[in-house]
């Protein structure tokens, strides 16, 4: 099961020219095609999209993509979902031939893909950048009620590797993040009602980028989507910023982490009340970051029930 990176987010929203005047308007990202009612978006440095709007009744997370290293890759991903009993399908979209999508067993709406037709390459057409300079997908973060479970079945089953945690003083895991590009993560599981989206990630050239995007924000009088930050992580190293998009989706700009290739990396414990991991500077994490997340959908477009947290409270630093 190779799975190479996170590929692509699909996101539902109720008001796509709203959406649109904050992704491509704002934050520069790339509008590469519309039809019907969704709209195709990338970053600087892809050659493929990443990010996919559709307009829709409510706001909800529609699938959470993964590039895999072979149409081999698919079939072994379709064996996987078979073998497992979950609900899978495949499907067709636009400059994707074919995505594997699969509910997994914690409810998460995964889609899976090899083939991607490229888009022309625009990393150096600087003259042609907007906003901050978003440049790629890089992580996805998942509320779970199991974060425990959760960690274990995606190294065991789907080999993602684990570079950091966050455990309370009984050893009980709060958080995880996991990775298979090379970087901090490709996906992070997080303590909370869940299944839900917390947040997605792009990668932004620099840490000035981050602040670029803070200003454009400031300038646009949307101080109101600024969530949390600028700052930096604890856990990651990263620099990072959290937006909040016209329906509530939590968007994170990010830049800086580090390199972790090596197969024997071991993986960075923080302790669940050292405030220093969610901003190494010591700053306050609002207590919306720890609440708020984005509804899933199934695969016949229906909202996923979630499930409470069996880990209850949140830490003592968070106002
Ligand atoms: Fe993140």
């Amino acid at each position: 099961m190779a799975i190479v990176r996170v590929g692509f987010l699909e996101l539902w929203v109720r008001d796509l020219e709203r959406s649109l005047e904050f992704y491509e308007g704002l934050l520069g990202f790339r509008l590469e095609h519309r039809e019907g009612h969704s709209a195709y978006l990338r970053g600087y440095e892809e050659l493929e999209w990443s990010l996919k709007l559709t307009e829709a009744p409510m706001a909800a997370v529609r699938a959470l993509g993964f590039k895999v290293d072979a149409e081999e890759g698919l079939e072994a991903l379709m064996a996987w979902a078979e073998a497992e009993g979950l609900p899978h399908r495949l499907e067709a979209d636009w400059g994707r031939p074919k995505v594997l999508r699969v509910q997994d067993p914690f409810g998460y709406p995964l889609a899976f893909y090899f083939r991607a037709e490229k888009l022309p390459r625009v990393l150096q057409d600087y003259h042609l950048h907007r906003g901050p300079g978003v440049l790629r997908i890089d992580h996805l973060n998942v509320f779970s009620p199991e974060v425990a479970e959760a960690t274990r079945y995606y190294q065991e089953r789907l080999g993602f590797r684990l570079t950091e945690y966050t455990e309370d003083e009984e050893g009980r895991l709060w958080a995880s993040w996991l990775h298979r590009k090379g970087n901090v993560h490709d996906i992070a599981f997080t303590n909370g009602e869940g299944p839900r989206l917390h947040h997605f990630a792009y990668w932004l050239p620099d840490p000035l980028a981050i602040l670029k995007a803070a200003d454009i924000l400031a300038g646009a009088r949307r101080t109101d989507q600024i969530e949390r930050g600028p700052g930096r992580h604890g856990i990651s190293n990263a620099m990072f910023l959290y937006l909040k998009d016209p329906d509530g989706h939590r968007l994170e700009l990010y830049t800086s982490d580090y390199l972790t290739v090596d197969p024997d990396l071991p993986p960075v414990r923080w302790s669940l009340n050292d405030p220093r991991r969610q901003t190494l500077w010591g700053h306050r994490t609002p207590k919306s970051w720890f609440l708020e997340g984005s509804p899933f959908l199934d695969l016949e477009g229906r909202l996923l029930p979630t499930r409470p947290s069996r880990l209850l409270g949140i830490p003592e630093h968070v106002t």
